[in-house]
């Protein structure tokens, strides 16, 4: 067998076999596959496609080509959900104190932002001496203890994705659905959990534009999480404007603690959808009892003082959680509106460059992220508006304001009639086939 061989395949669309996609994966990962022959190959999948068994070997064989997180000694359900990302998208960790409270684990490793503020993990690190790389056995204990945990990837986690998604990056050959899909599926089938439900985005901030090809890459992934045995499903939801009214690292953490405290807005919303979703698909609720549970762990408190516990398990100051106005933002400027009318669309894309520019997230891998910049949203699509109405705030210190404003104010886009209410989500893929909302 050789890599020619199987470019040679791939070009006239033939399917290519375990072993060949095994051979591939092991080369490019060990150095004996140049780069020029990996993109050749990688190239062709994305003219021709990949059928599922196919993608499901390359899920596979990137899966193994590093760690496999094994959460089975906690003796309990472990549930992990992925997000394709998106700004103000602050729902994991929303949920994990959630989901915790109604049993079940969440052991989540989560990434770091670059454009488009910061991710996850950045996020955590806006609370001071959060630890968001904790020993594997450090992790475990804290699940095991508070029942949720958030840590950075480890580096060895499907490693042979990350040389590939580099390559993909530099050689057009990001956007395939069957290579998406492996992507994000190997780690999360290598993260250890035994439901999974993936919430996959469409709109500008998003990596799919539109809700139909956000849904083809939401059936494809869960097709591979159920021919690896997970119990799976995917929400399709909308990221045409920023998910939290808040957007940016400390920010975000204040809107957490604000849905976590009872508010009831969109990411409120969002964050019931996903975790009724994911707890049904456990088999430990219906729809129903798990409503209730969800319900019970807001009011009573219990969430809140559940992602304080997880704070402080990971060595982060709690008092934070407890009291957001302790954090350090920057001078607060508002955003007015020049004319009356409706929201009626936002580039929720240059909502998160505003913030990019203003230093809350990462042009380059080496950047330092200012944790205390960012935008607080105070309109959404529909908002009725008067001339001088206060569209945002805007949180900076020493750069990047007039740009900020500028994109802020190009990104929402008033007109004279009232358009249509928009939902949060659009459909929702399960084993049994896909529901549209
Ligand atoms: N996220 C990933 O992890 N991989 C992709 O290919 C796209 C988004």
């Amino acid at each position: 067998m050789t890599i020619l061989d199987i470019i040679e395949k791939k070009k006239i669309k033939e399917e290519l076999t375990t072993e060949e996609i095994n051979f591939f994966v092991e080369g490019f990962t060990n150095g004996t596959i140049a780069d020029y022959q990996a993109s050749a190959l990688l190239m062709a999948i994305v003219l021709n496609g990949m059928t599922d068994r196919e993608t499901f070997d390359l899920t596979q064989a990137m899966l193994h080509s590093g760690d496999v997180v094994d959460m089975s000694a906690l003796g309990g359900i472990v549930v992990d959900k992925h997000s394709t990302g998106g700004i103000g998208d602050s729902t994991t960790l929303a949920l994990a104190p959630i989901l915790a409270c109604c049993g079940v684990y969440v052991a989540k490793m989560s990434g770091r932002g670059l454009g488009f503020t910061g991710g996850t993990i950045d996020k955590l690190e806006s609370i001071p001496h959060f630890d968001t790389a904790l020993s594997e056995q450090e992790f475990f204990d804290v699940v095991k203890r508070v029942g949720c945990a958030v840590i950075g990837q480890t580096a060895n986690l499907a490693p042979a994705d990350k040389k590939i998604y580099a390559l993909r990056d530099v050689t057009g050959t990001v956007n395939a659905i069957p290579l998406i899909c492996s992507s994000i599926m190997s780690k999360k089938l290598a993260s250890g959990a035994d439901t999974i439900l993936l919430d996959v985005k469409y709109g500008s901030g998003a990596f799919m534009p539109t809700p139909e090809q956000a849904l083809e890459l939401a059936e494809k992934m869960v097709t591979i999480g159920l021919l690896a045995g997970k119990k799976i499903g995917a929400l399709i939801t909308d990221m045409q404007q920023p998910l939290s009214d808040h957007v940016g690292n400390s920010l975000e953490i204040i809107g957490i603690a604000e849905v976590l405290k009872g508010a009831k807005n969109r990411l409120y919303y969002e964050i019931r959808e996903v975790a009724l979703r994911l707890l049904a698909l456990t088999g430990k609720y219906t729809l129903k009892s798990a409503e209730a549970a969800f319900d019970e762990a807001i009011s009573s408190g219990k969430a809140l003082a559940k992602f304080a516990e997880m704070v402080e398990a990971q060595h982060g100051d709690k008092s934070y959680i407890l009291d957001p106005s302790k954090f350090d933002l920057g001078a607060k400027t508002v955003v007015t509106a020049d004319k009356d009318g409706y929201v009626v669309g936002m580039t929720a894309a240059d909502i998160g460059r505003a913030v990019t520019h203003l230093g809350g997230g990462r042009m380059q891998k080496s950047d330092v992220i200012d944790f205390g910049v960012g935008v607080v949203m105070k309109v959404a699509i529909g908002s009725r508006l008067s001339k001088g109405d206060v569209l945002c705030e805007v949180y900076h210190r020493q750069k990047g304001l007039d740009e900020a404003v500028e994109l802020i104010k190009g990104a929402i886009e008033i007109g004279a009639d009232k358009p249509a209410p928009h939902k949060i989500a659009y459909a929702y893929v399960g084993r049994d086939g896909t529901e549209i909302y």
